[in-house]
């Protein structure tokens, strides 16, 4: 942590939550908190709360919340550091270097002279493209389809060949090798000990972060040999699971949507005919943190790979990492195996803007999939066809969703709705129950970050008589995560003393926006349909024992003493006495 703790209270304390929140929305006192328009999403009727006690705000109706720190980074599109650095200037609370530690300054030094390596080098390279020498690799750049101005936007550049011009370079400069080691871009040989160059002989793609810093390159071969592309390896400034080529401008298009490609070519071949919101993964897998980084961004992407089996299977294993990050996602696959960047080539704008258009949701494209793999003229396959399919559709998108895609599916393919609703059937019964009950109502993206345990906690603090006995039967440990199990145990601890849970503590533990959410969900969110007794009361029995017993069963897993064994599967045989008990209270 950047910061310490203390500076973080500072800033939150002094920050005035209401009056930052009403510069977005209006906001009017009702009771002990006030309430307005979301500012996160598009509503009529006022949902949103901002508890000025707490400082905390929640909307009841798409499930934003978090403190004022989180609003800011989720508003202003910063990061926690950035949103701190700009809630202290308003309240003229100063935060110096001094809070740094020393290895941390140290760190911070590091980190500095790398990026003007890198800077320095991206010249290097950008002079060196340019250079009458090496004409035949801008020619290369330009036979491909790239526009001088292209080319002067994305940085690209050259590494000449002999294997020592960007060492020599960067040392007469004064860089001391080690540095220049730790930088990525010059090797050193293992025999002779000689420092060489990274990307000798390859046409150089810079690889920006979000705030346009050079922090890594990519190399291309002009020729056929392999490897193809050569990347900078991961250091202090390059971590390839949360970078996007092509973030630094994306970050800025005015389009509503995003676009997923494979590779360098492609995000640069798309920007150049006009789709400045395309990003690519540096040819590495997709990551949750990548998607993360996408929704500061936008609503929703269109994944848009190679159209071949590698391309089709890395497509679906995108959807549910951007689905988890609650993401809209369409697929578009360009027809005749082909990649955007060669697809440009015979094709216009507009063209592949009308194929966007069109493009299929994620379901549908999964429906797709799943189709190609049958031959639906025989019987047989064609049971499998509708076995996949509901079993698919049984485990994506929402109640809505999934009532609206059997519609669909049934009319496409000839199925009678009510037999294709009985097979998916099949596969919620082993959902549990109570969990597609309580998430029947909330909005997607909400569902992806509350899990059952979130609501469970939330339910236990808002109703604390039966909180309280509830507590008696579940330890912190039970639940899944750090951040659930620090909840858990402070909302026990406030159940059984009365003392309020520490919002400092948690703001400054858990900066983290997603992790701020879901803190205020437990300590915002009452569910009201609990003020019935009834169902409050089989709600938290049922809880209870699902969370003990799956405690209990990876406990079972991991044990490896006799005598532990033993006592756990007592404890699981008297797990359903402990329901009937705590249901007779
Ligand atoms: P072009 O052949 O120049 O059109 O490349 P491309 O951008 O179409 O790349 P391709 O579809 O072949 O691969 C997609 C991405 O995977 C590339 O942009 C790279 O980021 C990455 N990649 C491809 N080949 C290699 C390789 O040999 N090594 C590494 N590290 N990455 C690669
Ligand atoms: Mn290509």
């Amino acid at each position: 942590m950047l910061y310490p703790e203390h500076v973080i209270e500072e800033v939150r304390e002094k920050s005035d939550i209401v009056s930052i929140i009403s510069e977005y929305t209006t906001l009017t006192k009702k009771g002990s908190s006030y309430t307005g328009l979301c500012p996160f999403h598009n509503e009529k009727s006022p949902s949103f709360s901002v508890s000025e006690e707490k400082q905390l705000y929640y909307c009841f109706g798409c499930g934003a919340g978090g403190n004022v720190i989180t609003f800011v980074m989720q508003k202003e599109n910063m990061t926690f550091v950035e949103a701190l650095k700009y809630l202290a200037e308003r309240e003229h609370i100063k935060l110096d270097k001094e809070y740094l530690s020393e290895e941390e300054m140290a760190k911070n030094h590091k980190r500095l002279q790398l990026l003007e390596i890198l800077k320095e080098s991206a010249k290097f390279f950008y002079f060196a493209l340019r250079d009458e020498s090496h004409k035949d690799v801008l020619e290369y750049l330009t036979e491909r389809g790239l526009l001088m101005e292209t080319i002067k936007q994305f940085g690209l550049g050259y590494s000449p060949s002999a294997y020592t011009s960007l060492y020599k370079y960067l040392s007469q400069k004064g860089y001391s090798d080690e540095l220049l080691l730790e930088s990525g871009l010059i090797l050193k040989s293992q025999n002779q000990g000689m420092m060489y160059d990274r990307f000798a002989g390859r046409v150089i793609y810079p690889i920006f972060d979000a705030s346009k810093k050079v922090i890594a390159f990519g190399g291309r071969v002009m020729d056929g040999s392999q490897p193809k592309y050569l990347n900078s390896p991961e250091n202090i400034l390059f971590n390839k699971s949360n970078t996007l080529y092509g973030l630094h401008i994306a970050k800025n298009t005015k389009s509503d949507y995003f676009i997923l490609v494979e590779g360098y070519m492609d995000v640069i071949a798309m920007h150049q005919a006009g789709f400045d919101q395309t990003v690519a993964s540096l040819g590495t897998a997709f990551t949750p943190l990548h998607a993360k980084i996408l929704k500061r961004y936008t609503k929703q992407v269109v994944v848009l790979y190679d159209s071949d089996n590698a391309g089709k299977n890395a497509t679906l294993r995108a959807i549910p990492i951007l689905r988890g990050a609650g993401l809209k996602v369409k697929v578009l696959q360009l027809q005749g195996g082909k990649d955007p960047d060669e697809y440009l080539k015979q094709h216009t704008k507009e063209e592949v803007e009308d194929l966007i258009k069109q493009a299929p949701s994620d379901i549908w494209f999964k429906v797709k999939y799943i189709e190609s793999g049958h031959d639906m003229t025989n019987p047989e396959e064609r049971v499998k066809f509708f076995q996949e399919t509901a079993l698919m559709l049984s485990e994506s998108g929402s109640s809505i969703e999934q009532s609206i895609y059997i519609d669909e599916i049934c009319k496409e393919y000839n199925m009678d709705v009510e037999v294709f609703k009985a097979e998916m059937n099949q596969h919620y019964k082993k959902v549990s129950h109570s969990k597609a009950q309580i998430e029947e109502k909330m909005p997607n993206h909400v569902k992806n970050v509350l899990n059952n345990e979130v609501l469970f906690l939330a339910t236990l603090y808002h109703y604390p008589q039966i909180g309280k006995r509830a507590a008696e039967h579940l330890t912190p440990n039970m639940f899944a995560g750090k951040l659930l199990q620090d909840l858990a145990g402070a909302v026990f601890e406030a159940l059984k003393t009365g003392v309020d849970i520490d919002m400092n503590y948690f703001t400054a533990k858990y900066p983290d926006a997603v992790d701020q959410n879901i803190i205020s969900h437990v300590i915002i969110f009452k569910d009201k349909r609990y003020e019935e007794s009834l169902v409050l009361q089989k709600m938290v029995a049922e809880n209870i024992k699902r969370i003990n017993k799956e405690y209990l069963e990876r406990s079972l897993k991991t044990t490896t003493d006799p005598n532990e064994l033993q006592n756990l599967l007592f404890q699981k045989k008297e797990l359903d006495k402990l329901y009937i008990d705590f249901i007779n209270g």
